[in-house]
């Protein structure tokens, strides 16, 4: 028996025992229930209970902006100024990051979050920062000149930009990049807030 059978033998019964008043509210009650039945059929018998647009989801959205990548070689004597490239693609949602250049391109206008990880032995430098369009946004020293160990260094940026901005790791000025470790150990990463 359908649910809708029940209402109706529901409806039937209250007739019989209350009268015809409250027969009549149960009707408006069945309508109801049978437009949302409907809603629910029409929709292969799911029912988007949160309001929520389920598309909004899918991580083929095209406003959807993330990237990872890292390296697996070292980077060795890399000249001052010169972009940071890091070769490999973790992930790369809206395909802003370009792993032949090290340049992530904004893919729309927002507010975005980077961060990077730079990973130096001992007795040697790569200092970096992150640019926008070239120009500094933040800074990190990666200096193992005294260090016995190895060192790293890393930031963050929360920064708006607007479509084709473009984001990347450069080498300081007036500095070699010396030597940065890859094995997995260095990373640039953003995504769109
Ligand atoms: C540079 O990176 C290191 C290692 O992540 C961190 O401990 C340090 O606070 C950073 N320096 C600045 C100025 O953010």
């Amino acid at each position: 028996m359908s649910l809708f059978q029940v209402i109706l033998l529901t409806c039937v019964m209250t007739l019989m025992v209350n009268g015809h008043k409250s027969c009549s509210r149960n009707a408006g009650l069945m309508k109801s229930i049978q437009y949302q039945l409907k809603l629910v059929e029409d929709n292969n018998g799911k029912c988007d209970c949160t309001g929520r647009d389920s598309r909004r989801d899918s991580v083929t959205e095209p406003d959807k902006v993330a990237f990872m990548a890292k390296t697996i070689s070292a980077l060795i004597n890399i000249p001052a100024k010169s972009t940071v490239v890091y070769d490999t693609v973790v992930t790369n949602i809206g395909n802003g990051y370009d792993k032949s250049t090290g340049i992530f391109t904004a893919p729309s206008n927002g507010i975005y979050i980077f961060s990077w990880t730079v990973l130096t032995h001992n007795h040697k430098y790569f200092v970096t920062y992150l640019a926008l369009n070239g120009n500094v946004i933040i800074k990190n020293y990666t200096g193992a000149n005294s260090v016995a160990d190895h060192i790293s260094s890393s930031q963050n940026a929360v920064i708006e930009i607007k479509k084709d901005d473009k984001v990347f790791v450069k080498v300081l000025e007036g500095n070699t990049g010396q030597y940065m470790i890859g094995n997995h150990y260095s990373s640039f990463s953003g995504y769109k807030l």
